[in-house]
This record gives structure tokens, C-alpha cells and sequence, in this order.
């Protein structure tokens, strides 16, 4: 099976040109799944329930989050009943939504874990590999194919997840940092493997932000508005190949789609 992997979806640009990806790849039978992270899908900051609906519309199956998750507050009830958006797994107890989910692409049972970092990032998180050991032990119903979005800062962070998974899932790939990374591989235990898939959005940009204002921002100090940069739009992620019936990677290809 083939599944599609996309980097952080910056706004507007990058969901439309998702959107038209997803409809143009499904209908041709070139993709079985796509899995999208969408923490910047709404104006740069977190999604909404409408948002959501529409990427689902369009052909995408699986939206994941991160550290922005929380940015519109109006996502929260939308989180507990629609299984196929998922937020990292470890965050904190008793945070809204889930981190795993589980669903059939034709007749292949995938299930999707959702992952965050804690170098440079947050503290509140809870250990990602003891959380992912977790789900992989005790949840009896999980797929044959098993994907993990990794959203995570440092490059030594994700590599070792990478090895630490490997032979356990079918794919980890990495998020948050925007900036697509050249070390796609099939890890000796069939786990493809990439740092970071990149993001969707304009790339004449500072990952993804209008240049004018995070620039002002570095320059002064001060806090700034950003707004989501519109020119030079790119689709990035990862193109994965499994075996449905061991789980087991083949293959793995990076992906930058112009608009
Ligand atoms: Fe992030
Ligand atoms: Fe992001």
C-alpha cells in the first residue's frame, strides 16, 4: 500500500494546495492513505472544525497535531468525537482527544500515533518513547501498518525514535520544524524513517510566516502579528510503501509537489 505523509499545513496556501493534491491523487489510485499534520492549518495557529471537515472531504484520512493544538479553543469538543483528528499522545492526562486512532484504507487495518518532543519544547509533555511503548503494549486493536508522526524539535530526538521503533512500526516520520530533511531511509527493521517531512505552504517565507513580521521580530525583540505568507506554495511530506499484510516498509520517498 502507499501512503502519503505531509508536512505542516501553513494556512490557506497549503490547504489548498493539499486539498487539490488529495482529490487529484485519490481519484488516480495513487495514494491508499494520507496522513496530514495540520497544527498550522488556520491562519498559522491550530484548526478548526470546519477546516477539519473540509481536508476530510477532500480526500485526506488521517489529521494530526502539535504543539499548536490549542490554539483555537473551538477544536476541543470537536476533538472527543471525531476519531480520525488525533493530538500527540503524550500529552499531559486528562487533555482533550486522543493520540492514536485506528482505521481500514481498502481492507488493511492502519492505526495512527500521534507523537511530541520535549528537547526544546514544552516540559508539561510527557516522555514520547515510554508513551509510544505504552500504546504499542496495551492496545490490543492496532493495525498491521502502524504510522507514527513524530512533531518534534531536535534531530537527534527523532533519529533515535526512529531506531527505537524500528521494526515495531511501519513508518516514523518527523514535523514542527518545517524544514524538509534529505535522510529518508528503510531502517534495518522495515520502519521507513524521515526527520522531518517539511511543510505545505508558501515556501517564500519564514516557514511559512510573512517574512516582513518575523523579521521585525528578530530585529526588535518585540512580539508581532504574523501573517501566513501567500507566494511559492509547496506540498512537502513523504511518499511510504508497505507490505499490508506484515506492516513492513519497502520503500520511502520524500515529496515536494509545486503548485
Ligand atoms: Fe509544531
Ligand atoms: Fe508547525
Amino acid at each position: 500500500m502507499k501512503v502519503l505523509m505531509v508536512g505542516d499545513v501553513a494556512g490557506a496556501p497549503g490547504r489548498r494546495l493539499l486539498m487539490r493534491e488529495a482529490e487529484r491523487l485519490k481519484s488516480e489510485g495513487a495514494v491508499d492513505l494520507i496522513v496530514a499534520n495540520v497544527e498550522n492549518a488556520a491562519g498559522g495557529k491550530g484548526l478548526t472544525p470546519p477546516l477539519a471537515d473540509t481536508l476530510f472531504a477532500a480526500g485526506v484520512d488521517v489529521l494530526t497535531l502539535g504543539d499548536h493544538a490549542w490554539d483555537r479553543r473551538d477544536i476541543i469538543p470537536y476533538l472527543s468525537q471525531e476519531p480520525r483528528l488525533i493530538r500527540p499522545v503524550n500529552f499531559a492526562p486528562g487533555c482533550p482527544g486522543r493520540g492514536c486512532t485506528t482505521l481500514y484504507a481498502g481492507r488493511t487495518r492502519v492505526s495512527v500515533i500521534s507523537l511530541i518532543g520535549r528537547v526544546f519544547m514544552n516540559p508539561a509533555y510527557d516522555c514520547p518513547f515510554r508513551a509510544v511503548d505504552a500504546v504499542l503494549s496495551e492496545q490490543a486493536d492496532l493495525g498491521t501498518v502502524i504510522l507514527v508522526d513524530f512533531h518534534a524539535e531536535a534531530t537527534s530526538e527523532k533519529i533515535v525514535m526512529g531506531r527505537y521503533l524500528d521494526g515495531r512500526v511501519s513508518a516514523v516520520v518527523g514535523s514542527h520544524t518545517h524544514v524538509q530533511t534529505s535522510d529518508e531511509t528503510v531502517l534495518p527493521g522495515g520502519t521507513a524513517y524521515l526527520t522531518d517531512l517539511g511543510m505545505t505552504g508558501a515556501k517564500d517565507s519564514a516557514i511559512g510566516r510573512d517574512l516582513e513580521s518575523v523579521t521585525q521580530m528578530f530585529l526588535t525583540g518585540m512580539p508581532a502579528a504574523f501573517k501566513i505568507a501567500q507566494e511559492g506554495v509547496a506540498l512537502e511530506g513523504a511518499l511510504v510503501e508497505i507490505r499490508p499484510r506484515t506492516g513492513r516498509a519497502t520503500r520511502i520517498r520524500r515529496v515536494r509537489i509545486t503548485e
